[in-house]
């Protein structure tokens, strides 16, 4: 992988750049949908490539290696293969899915020992065994296995859990460093900062990850409940620390509006299940503002979902349309939704870069933070 930063704001921390990968470029700052089991919920592949305009997806360690399993990941000759997503594709690590979704969890110096939330079987993921999984798996880029603290935790909880994220990181290397990808293309690995909303461990987890010299890095422990002005902060301090000539993801970020502030920060990565995950409840984001389409105000509002997004459901669909589904629980209504909730979010990025490259990001993101944060 390789990261080439093009433009750098003048007005903000603000950067464009190209990642390059073996399974094709992405051009910074960049929206990843999340597919956590292999898809993009309710979204197909024809759709996400040439509707969204995904650049590169995500998918979960956790999930995957529960199911399908990893025989079957191996037998498709990985992920790409077995869901027919040519382009790059990031996994997350399991650390995070395995507090907020297993059962009987326990953490110790080796890892993480829980309970499937499918079957109740039991596994142990260590930093390790999770390299080797994402090996497996075969993602472009692959996170190292972290303890994501939650909000609020003490200083001494949240300094003994950033350290462990330490000695798990120098374990994720050793193992990665030691072994090959599978497929005959390059993976890359990425290190976590953690640190909780202490501004000192921050600092420290931010040198730290920098030390270790990896391809990109990445900001967790954000976004778990925090005031946004804490995330901001955080994510301040952290991209003053981290290399300029890498990139930055800040993980599981966020409303369309925290993106573009994530942006300014120097953030050149985001994913989050919210274009997704609030599609299929009726939230819709678009260029002037948040819809509930569920809302009786849409009943016979006959206008196109968003004609300002260049996707064809976005334009296509209307708002009446779009409230019908719906209200009578057709399954097309969270395709419509889903694919017109991304689309947003990858024209929102796009546009970021465009203004970040013409000089105007500053001045754009203020006035588009305004619009993208109103209630319609
Ligand atoms: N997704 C959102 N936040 C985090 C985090 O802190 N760690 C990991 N591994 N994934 C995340």
């Amino acid at each position: 992988m390789k990261f080439k930063l093009e433009h750098t704001d003048s007005k903000s921390k603000a950067r464009a750049g190209m990642i390059k990968t073996d399974h094709g470029d992405i051009q910074t700052p960049i929206f990843m949908p999340v597919g956590t089991a292999g898809s993009v919920k309710a979204v197909h592949q024809r759709e996400l490539m040439y509707d969204v305009k995904a650049q590169i997806i995500l998918g979960n360690t956790y999930h995957l290696y529960l199911r399908p399993g990893l025989d079957i990941l191996e037998k498709a000759g990985g992920l790409h293969k077995f869901n027919g997503w040519s382009k790059p594709i990031l996994t997350d690590s399991g650390g995070y899915q395995v507090f907020s979704l297993a059962e009987n969890r326990k953490l110790t110096e080796e890892g993480a020992v829980f309970k499937s939330h499918i079957d109740g079987s039991k596994h142990l993921f260590s930093p390790e065994r999770v390299m080797d999984i994402q090996r497996i798996i075969g993602a472009d880029i692959i996170m190292a296995f972290d303890e994501c603290p939650p909000y609020p935790c003490d200083f001494a909880y949240a300094r003994k859990s950033m350290e462990l994220t330490h000695r798990w990181l120098k374990r994720c290397i050793d193992r990665f460093d030691s072994t090959e990808g599978k497929y005959g293309y390059s993976q890359t690995l990425f290190p976590i900062v953690q640190g909780s909303v202490f501004p000192e461990l921050r600092k420290q987890s931010a040198e730290f990850i920098a030390s270790c010299e990896r391809e990109g890095n990445a900001i967790g422990g954000l976004s778990v409940g925090e005031p946004v002005e804490e995330m901001y902060a955080m994510t301040d301090m952290v991209t003053d620390i981290l290399p300029k000539d890498k990139p930055r993801y800040l993980m599981g970020v966020g409303t369309p509006a925290n993106i573009l502030e994530g942006i300014a920060l120097g953030v050149d990565m985001f994913d989050c299940v919210m274009p997704t995950r609030n599609a299929r409840n009726g939230m819709l984001f678009t260029s002037e503002g948040i819809i509930n389409i569920r809302n009786e105000k849409w009943k016979d509002d006959f206008s196109p979902i968003d004609p300002h997004i260049n996707s064809y459901v976005s334009s296509f669909y209307s708002k009446a349309y779009l409230r019908h589904l719906t209200i009578a629980k057709e399954i097309l209504a969270a395709q419509i939704a889903s694919i017109h909730n991304l689309s947003f979010y990858l024209w929102l990025v796009g546009q970021a870069r465009e203004h970040i490259i013409a000089g105007d990001f500053a001045v754009w993101k203020n006035q588009m933070v305004e619009k993208v944060s109103r209630r319609l």
